[in-house]
């Protein structure tokens, strides 16, 4: 098992419902652990999926604290333990992951906050969910956080628990980030319920993004939108360089791009048993020339389309010669009863089959396509495989995989190409970037990826590897808890300090 592994093995119900107070709670829509019943009624904890969990299971690690979060089935009680890390499940009925999973989160916000790839729905009845869900959040939260307790609020779920937590307990400090993109204000307007969503953001002392851009979005429209309701006798806000002012609190705004836990990923990947695996993945597809990779959750975002488009003309052009390649794209199933997805898949499922049906041979297949999660040491394998990394997002708010692929080459070997509308592209300013709409681009930079000169692609990847390695996942926490932390001094200070985290924040990180 690699140290990324979540030890599910590790994974029991908890015989007593005893919770204690924790100083650190992390409150999120999901556990780090997804339960799975099988056939014969025996239940088995796997790691959950998603990019969140990625960053934040080595977080808890590091830390004692409790997680509070959503088995992943309807009505499940069970408070699972993992060594180390408490864990307290928030259970959903069947109605509530209909309408405030599957719903309100990814059919309305998720497809909003990702530029409108698929039109978000809006229906009273999942809004209606989406309060009452987070209300349950807030007083599970609530009731686990000791006094003074420092409590991180997570993602596009749970935007109405800071607000909600703030009323309950005025004793922690509250911290919100948000993993997916902040959208252009243009398209937040849409959201019949704008203003809830901002007040319910603003309960937090500190609300995190990735990109410099999706604070000064937030920023724009808690002025716009919170400082309007002061006429209907709610909450006057002011906001400066990153602060929002909001009645007699403070509330600061800032840019914390996330990243991974990359030198444990790039120790493994140096281990012995990783490489013999990546030789015989290449060994297993028949020694091709040049071996392709695509790692995703099953999602519209990720552009999975863009890339198997792009691979058929080039293919069909004559750049690419079949018999050179194999490609692997691993899709892990996500929100598989919500009507895009299933749409989505089917699409994408064609086009692995045309251009499998046009140009693979007896013993030579041209796309492999795994629609299942792998384990993370096969991942890692893969990784050290590819020659070519596909990262060709339509929009998201970082993308791990392409950090993860160049922590995974301590080689220096390989080629990342990216999507310019992912996070990691402010970053990782040596990939081969590509505007996924530009189908065009998208094929010239998988050209330049394959065809690169040997040191050219050794000075990238260093470059690359220099910001991965140095900004990793533990200094992404540090950097908000730290500001978190400092968040109840800042409070009694005097109230026109300039805190610049907006306009300031390097991308990157907090140096
Ligand atoms: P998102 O959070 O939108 O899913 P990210 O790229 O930020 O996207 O994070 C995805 C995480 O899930 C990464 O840690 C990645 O390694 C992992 N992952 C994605 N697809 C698979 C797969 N098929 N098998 C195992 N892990 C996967
Ligand atoms: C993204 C979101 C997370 C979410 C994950 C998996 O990373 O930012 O909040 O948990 O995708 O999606 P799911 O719907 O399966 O939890």
């Amino acid at each position: 098992m690699s140290p990324l592994e979540l030890s599910t093995d590790d994974v029991a119900a908890n015989e007593s419902d005893d919770v204690a107070a924790a100083d650190f709670v992390v409150v999120a829509n999901r556990l780090p652990v997804d339960k799975e019943v099988l056939a014969d009624g025996t239940v088995r904890w796997k790691r959950s999926p998603g990019g969140l969990v990625t960053a934040l299971e080595p977080i808890l690690r590091s830390r004692t604290g409790a997680w509070v979060g959503w088995s992943g089935v309807p009505d499940s009680h069970d408070n699972p333990r993992i060594k180390g890390l408490q864990l307290v499940s928030v259970p959903l009925s069947a109605d509530e992951i209909r309408d405030y999973y599957e719903g309100f989160s990814n059919a309305t916000l998720w497809p909003l906050y990702h530029d409108v790839l698929v039109k978000p729905e809006y229906h009273r009845e999942w809004w209606n969910a989406y309060v009452d869900v987070n209300r349950r959040f807030a007083e599970a939260a609530s009731a686990v956080a000791s006094q003074g307790a420092l409590v991180w609020i997570q993602d596009y779920q749970l935007q109405l628990v800071p607000k909600m937590l703030r009323m309950l307990r005025p004793d922690l400090r509250i911290g919100f980030f948000l993993h997916i993109p902040f959208p252009p204000v243009e398209l937040f307007m849409q959201l019949p319920w704008r203003t809830e969503i901002v007040e319910g953001l603003l309960g937090a002392d500190l609300i995190g993004f990735h990109l410099p851009g999706g604070a000064q979005n937030f920023l724009y429209l808690a002025r716009r939108l919170a400082g309007q309701a002061t006429s209907k006798g709610s909450v006057g806000v002011r906001s400066k360089f990153g602060v929002v002012q909001v009645g007699f609190r403070h509330v600061r705004v800032g840019a914390f791009p996330i990243s991974i836990d990359s030198s444990a990923l790039d120790a493994a990947a140096r281990s012995r048993t990783i490489r013999a695996r990546a030789d015989e993945i290449r060994r297993e597809l028949g020694n091709p020339r040049i071996i392709m990779l695509g790692v995703d959750r099953l999602d519209y975002t990720k552009g999975i389309d863009v890339r198997l488009r792009a691979l058929q003309e080039l293919l069909l052009e004559g750049r690419i010669e079949p018999s050179d390649l194999a490609m692997i794209q691993l899709a892990t199933p996500s929100r598989d009863r919500v009507q895009s997805y299933i749409q989505m898949r089917a699409d994408i499922e064609q086009l692995v089959g045309n251009i499998n049906g046009r140009f693979s041979q007896v013993g030579h297949q041209v796309v492999h396509y795994m629609h299942r999660p792998v384990d993370r040491d096969e991942l890692i394998a893969f990784f050290v495989a590819a020659d070519v990394m596909l990262v060709t997002a339509l929009r998201d708010g970082m993308n791990l995989v392409a950090k993860e692929y160049v922590a995974c080459r301590g080689d220096l070997g390989g080629a990342l190409v990216l999507s310019e509308f992912t996070g990691a592209a402010a970053e990782l300013r040596s990939a081969y970037q590509a505007n996924p709409y530009d189908l065009d681009r998208v094929k010239d930079a998988i050209e330049e990826a394959i065809t690169q000169d040997k040191e050219e692609g050794r000075r990238r990847m260093r470059s690359m590897r220099r910001q991965v390695l140095a900004h990793d996942v533990a200094r992404w926490a540090a950097s908000f808890l730290d500001v978190l932390a400092s968040t109840q001094d800042e409070v009694t200070a005097s109230a026109n300090r300039r805190v610049d985290l907006v306009e300031d924040a390097p991308i990157g990180g907090d140096d």
